[in-house]
């Protein structure tokens, strides 16, 4: 007994601290005022402001599924169940910053037009000075609001504000403040940045930045000079098909150019994370769906879908489609449903297509979207950056396929959120869209 007492008081030093963020003394410490609001730099930065808008950062509060997940799950949960309390909080830390801070917690609905509605704001992200400790992550960012707004480039003069020349804003830390995430089990939960540091683009020193604010001629104010590679504040990232149009690359090689009826016709499919700078998925791994769909389709328009090959590695179940398996029974326990017996696991992904995740698994082993609630994870198969993943595919080619032609097609497509969940929490449709990340077709001949 005083044995686990003693373990017990040293696990909750060492996780409780870093589940709060590194410093949980900011919550409460700045008021809403001291922060000016987006429209004041709308007044001189109209076209940076545009752009800002349409990103999902100036919404990561208002928008949809981030309002359900925390008044309807994360909230619930976490006045209930000690071991998650710091969520009430914590969860405000990165998606409304200036409610945290200002300590107005649990914040009000969007509804009610609260200062948490401005999410991450300009003034969030220009009054960022560093962050503390060696890890950025849980929002451990040193927040210094004010007359001085830091930028990056030198030698800039605005009669309205203050400049600080901070370099700090142009590396991949800056962003890895939110982009990291510890959970309340010790878990990274969220790990785009540490995936950046540790892959090709992160030693070659190519940033966030360079893929998420491209650069272009302009200026940087409405009537300021003009300068050469402005910083556009795009921030595209799953919500824009555009972004995710190329960024998994797949290629098919069948073994065979002519194949009978009957026989076993191989397929080889090269699957490539040829864009991200990170893992495919990344971030929300929990709740986003990547899989490869494989079809052949005959002269006449019969179709015949194609399950992957197994590889027979340890936890595969949790990398292929499967229409009966159950998943997410933790939404169940936290909404106090008895008998709930979860949703499906895969949702609307044809059973037998391969799925690139890494499944979030709660205390009882069971997949989860609440990422807060993760105590382990299963294999990591997802698509690292400039790695190719290989598959087969068997296809028995049937007594009925029509002679002549025969295209086979694979595509990779994501959804953001599995449809199973989207549909029980009544979110938009737009969420479990299936969208393609890329695709490609080869033609065979059946004699
Ligand atoms: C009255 C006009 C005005 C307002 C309001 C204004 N700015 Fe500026 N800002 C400027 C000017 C002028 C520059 C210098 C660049 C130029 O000349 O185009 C500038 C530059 C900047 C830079 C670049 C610093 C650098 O050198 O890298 C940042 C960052 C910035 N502003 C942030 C903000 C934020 C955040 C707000 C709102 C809280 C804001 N500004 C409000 C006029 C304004
Ligand atoms: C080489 C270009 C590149 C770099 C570098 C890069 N990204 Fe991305 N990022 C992308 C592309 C392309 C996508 C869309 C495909 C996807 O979802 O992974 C994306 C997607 C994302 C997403 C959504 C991921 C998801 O699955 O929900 C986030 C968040 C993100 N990036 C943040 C970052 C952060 C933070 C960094 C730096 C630590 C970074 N990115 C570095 C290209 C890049
Ligand atoms: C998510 C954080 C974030 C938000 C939100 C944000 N910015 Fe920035 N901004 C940056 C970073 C990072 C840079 C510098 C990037 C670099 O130099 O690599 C930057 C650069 C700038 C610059 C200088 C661009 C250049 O090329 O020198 C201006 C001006 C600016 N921001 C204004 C704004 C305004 C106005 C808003 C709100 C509409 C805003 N920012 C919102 C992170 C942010
Ligand atoms: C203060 C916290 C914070 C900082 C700093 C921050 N982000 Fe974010 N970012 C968020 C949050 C919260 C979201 C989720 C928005 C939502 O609710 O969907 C997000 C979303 C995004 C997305 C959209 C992903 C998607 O689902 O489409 C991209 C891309 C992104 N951030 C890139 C960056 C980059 C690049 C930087 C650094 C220049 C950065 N962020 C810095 C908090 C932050
Ligand atoms: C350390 C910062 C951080 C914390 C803490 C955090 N989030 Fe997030 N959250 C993000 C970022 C960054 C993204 C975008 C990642 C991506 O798109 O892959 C995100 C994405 C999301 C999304 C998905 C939005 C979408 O567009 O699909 C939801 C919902 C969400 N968070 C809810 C929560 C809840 C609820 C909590 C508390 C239990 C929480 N977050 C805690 C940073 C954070």
């Amino acid at each position: 007994m005083k044995r686990w007492r003693v373990a017990a008081a040293v696990t909750s030093l060492l996780v409780v601290p870093l589940a709060l963020g590194a410093d949980s003394a900011q919550e409460g410490s700045l008021p809403y005022d001291r922060f000016e609001t987006g429209e004041v730099c709308a007044d001189c930065h109209g076209e940076i402001t545009t752009q800002h808008a349409r990103s999902l950062m100036a919404r990561s509060f208002t928008h949809e599924w981030d309002e359900i997940e925390y008044f309807e799950l994360a909230l619930p949960h976490a006045l209930k169940v000690e071991k998650v309390a710091g969520v009430k909080a914590g969860c405000n830390g990165c998606h409304a910053p200036l409610a945290y801070l200002a300590g107005d917690i649990p914040p009000q609905r969007p509804s009610e037009n609260s200062r948490a509605n401005e999410g991450v704001s300009c003034d969030v992200c220009h009054s960022i000075t560093g962050f503390a400790g060696d890890v950025p992550f849980n929002f451990n960012y040193i927040m210094e609001p004010g007359e001085t707004k830091q930028g990056t480039r030198p030698g800039m003069e605005s009669g309205y504000h203050e400049i600080a020349v901070n370099e700090f804003l142009a590396s991949s830390e800056f962003c890895g403040i939110c982009h990291n995430e510890q959970d309340p089990f010790g878990m990274w939960v969220k790990a785009t940045h540490l995936e950046w540091r540790d892959g090709p683009y992160g030693q070659a020193s190519i940033n966030c930045q360079d893929c998420h604010m491209p650069r272009t001629d302009g200026t940087l104010s409405d009537d300021g000079d003009p300068v050469e590679g402005v910083r556009r504040h795009t921030f595209h990232g799953v919500h824009f098909p555009e972004k995710l149009s190329g960024a998994v690359e797949v290629l098919l090689y069948p073994r065979d150019e002519t194949v009978a009826t009957g026989d076993a016709l191989i397929l080889d499919a090269t699957v490539m994370n040829a864009k991200a700078g990170h893992m495919i998925p990344s971030g929300s791994v929990e709740e986003r769906v990547v899989w490869l769909h494989v079809e052949a389709t005959d002269s006449q328009g019969q179709s015949w879908h194609l399950p992957v090959d197994r590889k027979g590695f340890a936890g595969e179940d949790w990398t292929i489609a499967d229409a009966n398996a159950m998943a997410y029974q933790d939404i169940g326990d936290i909404r106090g449903l008895e008998d709930f017996a979860g949703l499906s696991r895969d949702g609307d992904v044809p059973a037998g297509d391969r799925i690139y995740r890494m499944p979030y698994l709660d205390p009882q082993g069971r997949m989860t979207v609440a990422q807060w609630n993760t105590a382990s994870f299963g294999p990591d198969y997802r698509l690292p950056p400039l790695e190719a993943i290989g598959e087969t595919f068997t296809w028995q080619v049937p007594t009925g396929a029509a002679k002549g032609e025969v295209k086979v097609s694979a595509t990779a497509y994501m959804t953001m959120v599995v449809s199973s969940v989207a549909d029980y929490m009544k979110l938009p449709a737009a969420e479990k869209e299936a969208m393609v990340m890329g695709t490609t077709e080869v033609t065979v001949v059946v004699k």
